[in-house]
């Protein structure tokens, strides 16, 4: 909290300091705005939703799996689910009518996979791009009214592995890669109108995870994931809130001044 450390008094004055106050006890709201997040349902996704939805808005969990969205859904207190698969432009379409109205889009849905150039072949190559560069693509295009007419901002998730090299991650880091230029290009394209952002996660202990040991290290999983934390400074793997609470951060008033920014929650990986 600033308020009484001097330094608010400073910035703004007594005055200012009895305006702030109210909002300043409870930094960070979303109350009254409506947010929807891609991949809601799982994982990082349902961090974000939850955390939002904590900080008072109405959150729309978007995701392929509507059982699953409509069951995280049913726990928040403004919580709808929708279905949509970011990769068709028709699933997309389907949903826009139960949008009227958004104020903050986070592009969380993604997919990964684990091979070097040599063995990712174009099929797989193909369905990387399509969900995890089409499918931010396709769902921004298609809200872009909505947030034109907010002022609404933008959150993409994009990854360590769009900033820096990351072992057998081919078509993961292009994809990622594209994620964060997409970042930029919206920030550039609508300086005044919309804030658009990436967060940049590290490795983090989601189904996704699990999945990945389980498909690519099914007999050396301990292994694989000392390794994983190795290779976070910090000593751990993140987790989903780690990434939540900077995604509210970056949809809240206090973030008015950050845009096109590509901010890794990474433990200190990217830095060393
Ligand atoms: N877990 C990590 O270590 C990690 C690290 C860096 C970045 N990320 C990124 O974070 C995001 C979320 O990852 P996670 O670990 O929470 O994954 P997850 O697999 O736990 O959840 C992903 C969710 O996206 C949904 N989804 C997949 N394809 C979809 C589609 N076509 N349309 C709509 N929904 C779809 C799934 O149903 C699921 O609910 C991804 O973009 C991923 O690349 C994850």
């Amino acid at each position: 909290m600033l308020v009484g450390n001097g330094w608010v008094d400073f910035v703004v004055g007594r005055a200012g300091v009895d305006e702030m106050s109210s909002d300043m006890e409870q930094p960070y709201r979303l109350d009254g705005k409506v947010a929807l997040v891609t991949g809601g349902a799982s994982g990082i996704g349902a961090a974000i939703a939850r955390e939002l939805a904590r900080a008072g808005a109405e959150v729309l969990v978007a995701d392929l799996d509507l059982e699953a969205a409509q069951g995280l859904a049913g726990e928040l207190p403004l919580g709808r689910a929708v279905q949509m698969d970011v990769t068709e432009a028709a699933s997309i379409g389907a949903a826009l009518d139960q949008i009227p109205t958004l104020d903050i889009l986070v592009n969380n849905a993604g997919i990964s996979m684990a091979a070097d150039l040599a063995s990712t072949s174009e099929e797989e190559f193909e369905r990387l791009m399509r969900v995890n560069v089409h499918g931010v693509y396709l769902v921004t295009r298609a809200l872009l009214p909505q947030l034109l007419m907010s002022h609404g901002c933008i959150v993409n998730i994009g990854s360590v592995a769009g900033i820096v090299g990351v072992k057998k991650r081919f078509a993961y880091s292009a994809s990622k890669g594209a994620v964060v230029a997409m970042t930029r290009q919206i920030a550039v394209d609508y300086p005044k109108e919309i804030r658009c952002n990436c967060v940049a996660p590290g490795t983090v202990q989601t189904p996704y995870l699990e999945g990945y040991l389980e498909k690519y290290h099914k007999h050396e999983k301990d292994k694989a994931r000392a390794e994983m934390i190795a290779r976070q400074p910090s000593g751990r793997l993140g987790t989903p809130e780690d990434i939540a609470s900077l995604v509210r951060f970056l949809c809240s008033r206090e973030a008015s001044f950050i845009n096109g920014a590509v901010l890794p929650v990474d433990g200190g990986w990217t830095a060393a």
